[in-house]
This record gives C-alpha cells, sequence and structure tokens, in this order.
C-alpha cells in the first residue's frame, strides 16, 4: 500500500504559524489546473472565493454566485491539491440562519473537500452555531463584496474612529464565537496591525497593510489577467518573471519575507 507521503496542513499548523510569526501566504484558486501549480509552489492556503463570479464567471459582482457554483469549484481545487489548506465562501445568502449555514457549509466540505468555510460580516450567532458543529470558520471583515448594493462602491473601510472601532469589536467578537481564521479586506494598515496583534487567531490581510499574520490575492489579480481594473493593493507579480509558476513564487517568497506589501499597496 502506498501511503500520501505529504499531508494538507490542518488548521492548527496554521495557527503555530502565527505563533512563530511565520508569514501565511494564501491565494485564491478555482481549478486543478491552477490548484496543482499554487500548491506545486508552496502557497500555504488556496481559497475558493465567490470572487469566481468575476473572474471566472465574468459577473460585475459576487452575488450571483451560487452554492452549486463553490461545491463544483472547491472539489475542481480539492482534487489537484497535495499540501495547501483549503477554504471555500459562502457565496451570497447562503449564510440567512445558523441552520441553512450549517446546510450548506456541509455541501462544501463533504462534496467539495473543503477545510474551512469563509463567510463575510459580523455574524457572531453563525459562526458559534457553525464552531459547535465542528466546521471551522474564516470570519470576513473590512470591505464585504457581497454587500456591494449596501456599500455602493469598493471604498476602503475603517477609515474614521467610528468605523476602526466597529471593526475592532467585530473582529474580536468573531474570534470568541469560535472564528479560527479572521480575512481583513481594505482596511487601514494601522487598524490591520492592531487587530493583528490582539487576536490570537491568524488574520490574513487582502489590502490591509504588511503586519497581518498572511496575505491573500486574488489570482488574477497578481497574474495580471483579470477583465477588470486591477485593485491598487493587488501586485502584478508577472513583471518580475516569464512565467506564471516564477510569479506565484515571487508572490509566495514576498509575502514569507514581508516584502509585500509595500506602502504603495496598502491604505
Ligand atoms: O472571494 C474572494 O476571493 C475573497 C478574497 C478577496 C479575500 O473573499
Amino acid at each position: 500500500m502506498n501511503y500520501p507521503t505529504v499531508k494538507p496542513l490542518s488548521v492548527t499548523d496554521l495557527a503555530g504559524m502565527k505563533q512563530r510569526g511565520e508569514k501565511i501566504s494564501c491565494l485564491t484558486a478555482y481549478d486543478a489546473s491552477f490548484s496543482a501549480l499554487i500548491d506545486h509552489v508552496g502557497i500555504d492556503i488556496m481559497l475558493i472565493g465567490d470572487s469566481l463570479g468575476m473572474t471566472i464567471q465574468g459577473h460585475d459582482t459576487t452575488l450571483p454566485v451560487t452554492v452549486t457554483d463553490m461545491v463544483y469549484h472547491t472539489r475542481c481545487v480539492c482534487n489537484a491539491r497535495r499540501r495547501a489548506f483549503l477554504i471555500a465562501d459562502l457565496p451570497f445568502m447562503a449564510y440567512p440562519t445558523p441552520q441553512i449555514a450549517a446546510k450548506n457549509a456541509a455541501k462544501l466540505m463533504q462534496c467539495g473537500g473543503a477545510q474551512m468555510v469563509k463567510l463575510e460580516g459580523a455574524k457572531p450567532g453563525i459562526v458559534s452555531f457553525l464552531a459547535e458543529q465542528g466546521i471551522p470558520v474564516c470570519g470576513h471583515l473590512g470591505l464585504l463584496p457581497q454587500s456591494i448594493n449596501q456599500l455602493g462602491n469598493y471604498a476602503v473601510q475603517g477609515k474614521n474612529p467610528i468605523d476602526a472601532d466597529k471593526i475592532r469589536a467585530d473582529a474580536h467578537q468573531l474570534e470568541q464565537s469560535g472564528a479560527a481564521l479572521l480575512v481583513l479586506e481594505c482596511v487601514p494598515a494601522k487598524l490591520a496591525k492592531e487587530i493583528s496583534t490582539q487576536l490570537s487567531i491568524p488574520v490574513i490581510g487582502i489590502g490591509a497593510g504588511v503586519d497581518c499574520d498572511g496575505q491573500v490575492l486574488v489570482l488574477q489579480d497578481m497574474l495580471n489577467i483579470g477583465i477588470t481594473k486591477r485593485p491598487r493593493f493587488a501586485k502584478d507579480f508577472m513583471q518580475q518573471t516569464k512565467s506564471i509558476e516564477g510569479a506565484i513564487n515571487a508572490y509566495h517568497q514576498a509575502v514569507k519575507q514581508s516584502l509585500f506589501p509595500t506602502n504603495d499597496h496598502s491604505f
């Protein structure tokens, strides 16, 4: 019998990386080919983000993405994964109640192979219910793309003291509710640094400065192959190399050495 020699990272491996001060690298992935490449480079987490609504499906927002779409892409990524930890997004309206959230999270885990689900916003009741069922949860605060019709635009969040206090308080509440990871999107670097220092769970930033415990980017943004304008916080890693593998490796190394993001990619 041939046992696999590489085991996927676990939630405790990620917690250990935070404790050791080792930066966590994360990229979005949506299919098996990129999954194999990203995993081969050594990226720690692959996020099957509902950003696939824009990058893969060509919609203007993430709102049309369904649980069925998410399960399909999570399974594609999982099939080619060896080491990377897998997080899948619960899409828009997939978690209006704890029970519906649990049912949809179970689909992402049982049919897709996700090890953790991510949900947007301050939803401590949903997070604690999922955590009680043994479902690892990643919170997501700051800019919430699923709320774009309420927000009106994709602007930086938490710039004034009242908004910053709310994001800080929500982060603590999510940790207390049982979240095992937190994504902070488009918030001032100073606020993200404070939250990352105060929480014991790993905090992964996107447009949130260099002092988070890890970084995530949308794959198409860092390869500069997106169909929409690249956000200011994303760097084109293809500029310094001739291959996709080289670009992913450059991103991975830059995150590990705290060389990305620079002030140019932060707020
Ligand atoms: O959907 C996604 O890709 C995300 C990242 C931008 C964090 O949530």
